[in-house]
């Protein structure tokens, strides 16, 4: 397919995307969906040796990848976007899912993050990432780590990220809810999510399905209430372990502190660390990706 073409075909999914998010108010799901697909990453594993080293290569979809204990939910998210899948077949799986969660986060009014496209899918099963590569939310820590702290730096600085950039993507927990059922964490519900509080960030009712516990009150709008509701003392709203040690700990503090009083900080290295986990262990075809937002772009024009 030329470039052009194709370039059309990833903005038309992206406008169906948006009508699937205001009608299912999936935000949420489909933002941890596409995190848990690229954060099984292993920098340690070299790129030539791909998918190896995981990341955002599609594996998600399948078993026994989904059925694994940290993806528990997440086979919800894949039904949401198997029709899309279905009718944009050369489109890979791991675009579509990366697509999902940045279109989400822009819809609930976060940043707009540079993403670019042409991810290669794994094809088998066999190419599965192997399980425990992502975070904990509670104790016991693997690995003995001692500490909340110390077990995300262990993962994360696998993933290659640093402080800063692990305080700014636990900010994603502004958006959605756990689920006792699911995590095995949270409550089974609270008055922000029993269906009764206005939650969409256009104010309209609706949230899709009742329950859970959110990290916060308004919990379908991307803002920085996360950094502000984390130290509070509202029983409704729940806090991690993990969550709690952003302002525990030392150096995460720094910028934990930082991203409470700037929302404007905040979404400008959010925009830029979710850019990065959403291209980990990504093999691109052609090799430097398609921006789909490139203003040079003329979709008029006949040939390109
Ligand atoms: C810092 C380490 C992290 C831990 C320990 C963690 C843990 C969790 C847990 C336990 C849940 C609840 C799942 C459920 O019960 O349904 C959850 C939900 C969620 N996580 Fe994380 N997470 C982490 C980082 C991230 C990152 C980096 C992102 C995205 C960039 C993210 C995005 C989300 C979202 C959007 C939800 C809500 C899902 C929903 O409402 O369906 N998390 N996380």
């Amino acid at each position: 397919m030329k470039l052009k073409a194709k370039r059309k075909e990833y903005l038309d999914l992206r406008e169906e995307i948006k009508t699937l998010l205001d009608k299912t108010n999936s935000a949420p799901l489909l933002v941890r969906l596409a995190w848990h697909d690229s954060g099984t990453y292993d920098k340690s594993i070299r790129i030539e040796e791909w998918p190896k080293c995981g990341g955002a290569n599609g594996s998600i979809r399948f078993v026994p990848e989904i059925n694994h204990k940290a993806n528990s939910g997440l086979v919800h998210g894949l039904e949401l976007l198997k029709p899309l899948k279905d009718k944009h077949p050369s489109i890979s799986w791991a675009d579509l899912i990366q697509m999902a969660s940045a279109t989400a986060i822009e819809q609930a009014g976060g940043p707009k993050i540079d993403m670019r496209y042409g991810r290669k899918d794994v094809s088998s099963a066999a190419e599965c990432a192997p399980e425990g590569n992502l975070p904990a939310g509670a104790k016991p820590w693997p690995n003995n780590a001692a500490s909340a702290a110390e077990h995300l730096r262990a993962v994360f600085e696998r993933m290659g990220f640093n402080d800063q950039e692990i305080v700014a993507l636990s900010g994603a927990h502004t958006l959605g809810r756990a689920n006792p059922e699911r995590s095995g964490l949270g409550k089974d519900s609270t008055k922000y999510t029993d269906g009764t509080s206005i939650v969409r960030p256009d104010g309209k009712p609706g949230s899709g399905r009742i329950g859970g516990q959110s990290w916060t009150k308004q919990w379908l709008k991307f803002d920085n209430s996360y950094f502000q509701d984390v130290t509070g003392d509202d029983d409704d709203l729940l806090k991690l372990d993990t969550d709690r040690a952003l302002f525990a700990d030392e150096r995460l503090k720094v910028h934990a502190n930082e991203y409470r009083e700037s929302a404007t900080d905040f979404f400008r290295d959010y925009a830029m660390a979710h850019k990065k986990l959403s291209e980990l262990g990504s093999k691109f075809e052609p090799a430097g990706g398609i921006d789909i937002d490139q203003v040079d772009w003329c979709l008029e024009c006949p040939i390109q």
